[in-house]
């Protein structure tokens, strides 16, 4: 049962490689007539030899064979030139393929599915292990194929010679071919599985270190940290010069039975001959097949090892890849909620999120509307639900209960495609690729003219910022944009979202880290940018709300309070008491100066 579920598993990924069938069976072609081709060239050119030793009365007799040496030692190089060529050829398509394919299985997959695997682990499987299984074709298929094709040939050969000499060489070669390969993999099984375990761990702590090094740095424990890479660096190690020990013994075990079975074949031939059985100008031919043959079968022990590795890495990727998507299956398309240019209505009704199913509710019955073209502000102590809210709103997190509504049409049934053109988030810790300022600008909207780009960085006040550095928008923003502070990590966040012009806003915390002069000044751009706009602002500062239509109070997940800042203020209710806490520690720090 589990045998029939691990092959129907790997047919999964030689499926892939379905669309080059013929290049398949072209490089396969090619590789045997290399091989062949050699079997060829020691064959015609021991007979040369032989024949010449002899003194034939004329040059002519030995014509044939100075044909054959030529054309088998030009094929051999022009097969095995082509045999690399498409070989190589089916095994890049494979990985292209099998990179899409990992890619398409895992987008739906972040963030809920994959929050349980490391980074560095997660990182580990679709690289390292992806580049494995790409050896699917050449490492693990064609050598078999191969061996057998060029077999059967070799032995009707042999055959030709003598038929005791077939058999000699078919026991040797099955030897070499099926028993030393089966006798490698049972050897290194359960240490491939384990190197490649070993990998993935130190690339989980190889990532973690990198990340945390400044924080590792100013506690004083790299020495220690170091000490733990150094052992699993030693583990992963130890492991991979076992293989290649194992490796090697194989390789030695094939040579010797390679140099035994030609040997054997001389002693036989040279009884055959003495018999008469044979020609003497075919003994040479018959020794030097022998040795040629070998080359039939000397992938197998490295192609059987390389199962394990396939193996491992395949279960690897399946753990992956096998988790099922949360359901967004969602089937309306953006024309559903009826837009026509203007901006919709978003009502929560009862919404309850957890972010897993053993985990209190994150979002308990959240309820609250928001009329086309409001702007409702969203406050609450630390750990009230804000930013799960707005993970919630994007459809990036599914929720589990309760209906949010945009327009009146379901969130949840809309397409996961739709939303960036319904709905643009400022995340509160928003990502930024490793290239310049201009195409994470960009990215949000590609054909964003010069004007537009000049609009969005003057709304999000970066205007001065980026005309101050050097190299203007061509400026690299560094991994994580690194390079950029926090509070212009999310400026650009903001011009990001401005450029991708969606109807619905959703900005979390979008001003944390900005002096209060340009908080105000963004602040004031962006209401009037996004007028037509309906606006969630997520935030935990209570200042420059009076501007908002609405503030909607959110505690453990729940609404607390809701009307207009001034209402609430005279509430005194946790929007007034959280409000004059703020305006004590300020005044308190103005003081501390
Ligand atoms: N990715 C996550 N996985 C599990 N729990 C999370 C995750 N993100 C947030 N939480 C938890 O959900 C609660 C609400 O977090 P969050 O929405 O970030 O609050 P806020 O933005 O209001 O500060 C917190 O208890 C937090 O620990
Ligand atoms: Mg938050």
């Amino acid at each position: 049962m589990r045998r029939c579920q691990r092959r129907g598993i790997m047919r999964q990924y030689t499926a892939l490689l379905k669309p080059y069938r013929w290049w398949v069976v072209l490089a396969l072609l090619m590789a045997t007539l290399t091989v062949l081709a050699n079997v060829g060239l020691m064959s015609t050119s021991a007979y040369l030899i032989a024949r010449a030793a002899q003194h034939p009365y004329t040059i002519l007799l030995l014509w044939v064979p100075i044909v054959g040496v030529r054309f088998f030692g030009t094929s051999r190089g022009v097969f095995r030139y082509l045999d690399r060529y498409v070989s190589h050829n089916v095994t890049f398509q494979l990985l292209k393929e099998l990179r899409v394919y990992v890619y398409r299985k895992l987008e739906p997959l972040i963030p809920s599915r994959l929050q349980a695997f490391h980074t560095g682990d997660l990182l580990s499987r679709v690289v390292s292990d992806v580049d494995t299984l790409q050896n699917l074709y050449l490492g693990l298929y064609a050598p078999p194929i191969v061996a057998l094709l060029s077999t059967i040939v070799i032995l009707g050969l042999m055959a030709y010679f003598g038929v005791a000499l077939a058999l000699v060489l078919a026991v040797f070669l099955v030897l070499a071919g099926v028993v030393v390969p089966v006798l490698s993999q049972w050897s290194a099984g359960g240490l491939t599985a384990r190197m490649v375990q070993a990998r993935g761990e130190l690339s989980t702590e190889l990532v973690e270190t990198i990340h945390g090094n400044t924080d590792l740095l100013v506690l004083g424990q790299e020495a220690r940290h170091l000490e733990k890479l150094g052992a699993l660096v030693r583990a992963w190690a130890l492991r991979r010069i076992r293989l290649h020990w194992l490796a090697g013994l194989s390789a030695g075990i094939m040579q010797a039975l390679n140099n035994g079975a030609m040997w054997l074949i001389l002693v036989l031939g040279i009884g055959m001959v003495t018999r008469g059985a044979l020609p003497p100008v075919l003994l040479p031919v018959v020794v030097l097949l022998t040795l040629a043959s070998f080359e039939a079968v000397n992938a197998l022990p490295p192609a059987f090892q390389m199962r394990g590795q396939i193996s491992a890495a395949r279960t690897r990727i399946n753990e992956i890849v096998d988790q099922t998507p949360p359901i967004f299956a969602g089937q309306k398309t953006l024309e559903a909620v009826g837009l026509d240019g203007k901006a919709p209505a978003v009502q929560l009704h009862d919404v309850r999120f957890r972010y897993h199913s053993t985990t209190p509710w994150v979002l308990d019955k959240t309820s609250f509307d928001v009329l086309p073209m409001q702007h409702v502000a969203v406050v609450g102590p630390s750990g009230a639900g804000k930013s799960t809210l707005s993970g919630v709103l994007s459809q990036l997190w599914p929720y589990e209960e309760g209906h949010i509504l945009i327009n009146g049409v379901e969130l949840s049934d809309l397409r996961v495609d739709a939303m960036p053109h319904l709905i643009g988030v400022v995340d509160q810790e928003p990502h930024l690729f490793d290239t310049t300022l201009r195409e994470n600008l960009l990215l949000a909207n590609p054909s964003a003219t010069p004007t537009q780009l000049q609009e969005a960085l003057r709304i999000a006040q970066l205007e001065s910022l980026v005309n101050e550095l050097p190299d203007g928008l061509e400026t690299p923003v560094g991994e994580h944009g690194f390079n950029f502070s926090g509070g212009e990590r999310k400026r650009v966040a903001i011009a990001r979202v401005i450029l991708q012009n969606a109807p619905i806003l959703v900005f979390d915390e979008a001003t944390e880290g900005l002096d209060a002069l340009t908080e105000r000044r963004l602040i004031q751009e962006l209401r009037q940018w996004a007028k037509n706009k309906t606006v969630l602002w997520i935030t935990h500062r209570l200042v420059n709300l009076d501007v908002m239509d609405q503030v909607v109070v959110l505690a453990q997940g729940r609404v607390v309070e809701q009307g207009p800042a001034e209402t609430l203020g005279r509430q005194r209710g946790l929007f007034q008491r959280m409000r004059e806490s703020e305006i004590q520690t300020f005044a308190w720090n103005a003081d501390a100066v």
